[in-house]
């Protein structure tokens, strides 16, 4: 079992959390894909909770390491938020300017409740305020990548995070 892994699926503070501020609630938990597929899914399961699991997608990086600063939904929801508890779980919060667009957009349709889990957070990289619910790990600036976070598509499937090294 990896570090992240221990992280999010035996981590009794996030359990705990969980339980305290959802407890009694059927959530949904939103996946920003494709970099929060494997974070949303261990999280879904280490969760003492039915929850709902649903999928967005956005386009905000192209194949760089480095953010172009523009959002853009390119694939919605299927599920209707309006009067739900909603967790929307992020890979990696960078800039935060995917996680604002995207906070602003799910706000709008009215959900009961509406958090932000992300497996981990680049503070010192922030240029708008977001708020972090729960954050796996707060790291540095540097380009990570495995868990489901890639680099131009690759080493997703990596069962831990690394820092990407320029050969
Ligand atoms: P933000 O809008 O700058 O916060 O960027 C968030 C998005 O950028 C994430 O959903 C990731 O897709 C991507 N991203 C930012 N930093 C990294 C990284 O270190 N590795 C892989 N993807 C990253
Ligand atoms: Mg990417």
């Amino acid at each position: 079992m990896t570090e992240h892994q221990r992280a999010v699926e035996t981590e009794p503070d996030v359990r705990m959390l969980f339980r305290r501020d959802l407890g009694g609630t059927r959530p949904i938990f939103i996946g920003v894909l494709k970099g929060a597929a494997v974070f949303q899914c261990d999280l879904a399961r280490a969760t003492p909770l039915e929850v709902e699991l649903d999928f967005l997608s956005v386009s905000s990086y192209g194949a760089g390491t480095v953010s172009s600063g523009t959002a853009r939904l390119v694939h919605d929801l299927r599920s209707d938020i309006r009067g739900r508890h909603v967790v929307m779980c992020e890979g990696v919060v960078d800039s935060g300017l995917t996680v604002s667009f995207l906070l602003d957009l799910l706000r709008a349709r009215g959900p009961a409740s509406l958090r932000v889990a992300t497996l981990l957070d680049k503070v010192p990289c922030r240029k708008v305020h977001v708020p972090v619910d729960y954050a796996g790990w707060k790291i540095g600036s540097e380009f990570v990548i495995g868990y489901g976070l890639d680099a131009n598509e690759r080493f997703r499937n990596l069962p831990y995070v690394g820092v990407l090294e320029e050969a």
